[in-house]
């Protein structure tokens, strides 16, 4: 669950280097950014080319790369990160960490920071033995730097003993801990997101214009705070965000049965903007034009999934709701929350002057049965950002 963090990677100069490209394409498969950085001699063992394409952005190498301070100078570099990453770090880049140099960007970015750091040594077995690795080792550990392997066996260099790399997914391991501390770690969360489907016929269907923005966002927030997010989406405009359980619906019925499976959780957030009816008449085969003219359709009321999940024996400790308005929306709301029997309601104004729908931006009333709060308008990120914290509070 690496959702929302970024990494800056250092990939120094060892055999294991090719191991790092691994721990970049796992890393960003679990939602993290990487920035990778190279030095000189990383470059003798993987191509800037292979890194910067498994991080999907350009790899920094040297100092002087940096020409435009303005843009990206070696302070913002390092500052910008949760986590600095050194995989593998040399005999060498250790000894440069522990004695304070700075004269290539590696070194010069991990002196030049306040980010929590971790490494991942890798050298002969001679060499991790050695007393000054030894010194270096402890000094390192003694600031506060975290320390992730060598793991023991055989070696490059046909030698045998502790030195190897730890395993990328030990690596990640060592990553999620030292960024865990997340206030939702060991929380699951169900979220549902998007519009949903009700079929008409095979070809055709009722739908309404929720993008899904506004619940991906959610879910990613929460993932970011480390929690395991079950998300729950209809046929969305935006993709599920990268490190959450994406459970991909149709029609609100499957949702309802996709929410009933996830449980139990600790909270849920039901974002979807579930049809309210489907088609209880809905045809087999594609219906064609004919004399009798249009056909009727009938419809059928579809379960309430955030009512029926309020009220279930193994309901959530924190059930949140929306309330999308275009009229009275508090008022709405408020009756909304009674009706629903949930914890929160999230309200917002979905006139179409607003732009909220389908759009970046949105500014919410969050109704708790403390009272009423106004969030102003915001980007969808920022508001999923700050309910994300008031759950973690709530949960706490
Ligand atoms: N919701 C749901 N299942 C439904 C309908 C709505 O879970 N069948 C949830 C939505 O995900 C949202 C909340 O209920 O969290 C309110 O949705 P909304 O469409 O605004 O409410 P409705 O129940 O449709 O009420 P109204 O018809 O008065 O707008």
């Amino acid at each position: 669950m690496l959702a929302g963090k970024h990494l800056l990677l250092i990939v120094g100069g060892g055999i294991a280097a090719y191991k790092s490209l691994d721990l970049i394409r796992r890393a960003r498969a679990e939602g993290a950014e990487v920035t990778p950085v190279l030095t000189r001699a990383g470059a003798e063992f993987v191509t800037p080319l292979s890194v910067s394409s498994l991080a999907g952005k350009r790899v920094f190498s040297d100092l002087w790369d940096l020409t435009d301070e303005a843009e990206m100078g070696h302070i913002q570099l390092s500052r910008v990160a949760d986590l600095l990453v050194v995989a593998p770090a040399t005999a060498d880049l250790m000894a440069k960490m522990a004695g304070g140099h700075a004269d290539d960007l590696a070194s010069t970015l991990l002196l030049a920071t306040d980010t929590p750091v971790l490494i991942a040594p890798s050298m002969n077995v001679r060499m991790w033995e050695h007393a000054a690795t030894r010194r270096n080792l402890a000094t390192l550990r003694q600031d506060g730097i975290a320390v992730v392997g060598p793991g023991t066996g055989d070696m490059a260099c046909g030698e045998y003993g502790p030195g190897r790399m730890a395993e990328p997914s030990e690596i990640l391991d060592a990553i999620r801990a030292r960024l865990g501390g997340g206030r939702l770690a060991g929380r699951h969360v169900i979220v549902t997101s998007g519009p949903t489907h009700e079929p008409i016929d095979p070809v055709r269907y009722i739908a309404n214009r929720s993008s899904g923005a506004q619940g991906a966002a959610i879910a990613a927030a929460l993932a970011g705070l480390g929690a395991r997010v079950s998300f729950v989406t209809g046929p969305a405009e935006v993709p599920p965000p990268p490190g959450v359980d994406a459970i991909r619906v149709e029609t609100a019925a499957e949702m309802q049965d996709a929410v009933t499976r996830a449980l139990p959780a600790d909270a849920a957030v039901l974002a979807a903007a579930v049809a309210d009816w489907r088609v209880a008449n809905a045809s087999a085969h594609k219906m064609k034009k004919g004399p009798d003219g249009a056909p009727r359709l009938e419809f059928a009321e579809n379960p309430d999934i955030l009512a029926t999940l309020s009220r279930a024996p193994d309901r959530p400790r924190l059930v949140v709701g929306f309330a999308a308005e275009t009229d009275d929306v508090l008022a709405n709301a408020r009756a909304k929350l009674a009706r629903k029997g949930c914890d929160w309601i999230v309200a917002n104004d979905v006139s179409p002057a607003t732009g909220i729908m389908g759009g970046a931006e949105n500014a919410v009333r969050l109704l708790t049965p403390e009272g009423v709060e106004e969030w102003p308008r915001a980007p969808k990120a920022e508001i999923a950002r700050k309910l994300a914290h008031r759950i973690a509070e709530a949960l706490a």
